[in-house]
């Protein structure tokens, strides 16, 4: 969800007004991706590196995450979303990580689209955090080495039982990765737009899943 601060600017707002202005689309994202038949949508929501923004700023989005997720309770039971979370729970304030397991707890039982909010979350943590598992899984004997292979780890994983994204879509006009699902990304397929998240739409949704339809996945192998 790229491009909050330079949306801003552009209004003439100050860098957290663009934050609120990304919340409010999200809604819409979810919905539009539901009605587009999308099973997982995972949000980049907070990097393990974004830490190193100003404090204010910090503050402002664990503050503005904790009101949206006990605001939108009510939203998720209606329309059958299912949230869920991947990242690292250690350095989120308390109060965000109430809200987040109220909100966990209050939507595990929908069936519906699967809201998989990336917070403190980086691809690179996560690949050490399920090494340090599989090492402590093997010390206790619960685990063989040799049974540690590609399924195995992905198990180990925050994604755990999710597949791996089909599509990703980078908002805010740049051409990187930026530490997101570094080993579910091998195969996905990317699309990009110039257009700061606050500025996306159902409709571009629309394009980029229809643009997302006409590429050939080969997965390394000829294709038909
Ligand atoms: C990236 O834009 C955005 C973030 C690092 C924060 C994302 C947060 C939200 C969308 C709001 C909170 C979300 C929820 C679900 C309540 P940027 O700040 O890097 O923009 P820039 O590249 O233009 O500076």
């Amino acid at each position: 969800m790229d491009g909050n601060g330079r949306w801003a600017k552009e209004h003439g707002k100050i860098r957290t007004a663009g934050h609120q202005a990304g919340a409010e689309v999200l809604k819409d994202i979810v919905k539009a991706a539901d009605a587009l038949g999308v099973k997982v949508l995972t949000v980049y929501v907070f990097s393990t590196e974004n830490w190193k923004r100003p404090q204010m700023e910090v503050d402002f989005i664990m503050q503005l995450l904790g009101a949206y997720l006990k605001k939108e309770i009510p939203e998720f039971n209606a329309n059958n979303v299912q949230v869920r979370f991947i990242g690292s729970r250690n350095g989120l304030p308390e109060s965000v990580l109430e809200e987040l397991d109220l909100v966990l707890q209050s939507t595990a039982k929908n069936t519906g689209i699967i809201l998989n909010l990336a917070i403190n979350y980086g691809g690179r943590e996560e690949i050490v955090s399920a090494t340090k598992k599989i090492v402590g899984a093997v010390q206790s004997g619960d685990l063989k080495v040799e049974d540690i292979d590609e399924k195995c780890f992905e198990n180990f994983l925050y994604t755990g039982d999710l597949p791996a994204p089909d599509l990703l879509i980078r908002t805010g006009g740049d051409f990187r990765i930026s530490n997101f699902l570094l080993w579910q990304l091998a195969y996905t397929e990317i699309w990009t737009t110039e257009t700061y998240w606050p500025d996306f739409t159902p409709e571009l949704l629309q394009t980029a899943v229809a643009e997302f339809g006409k590429r050939e996945r080969r997965f390394g192998g000829l294709g038909n």
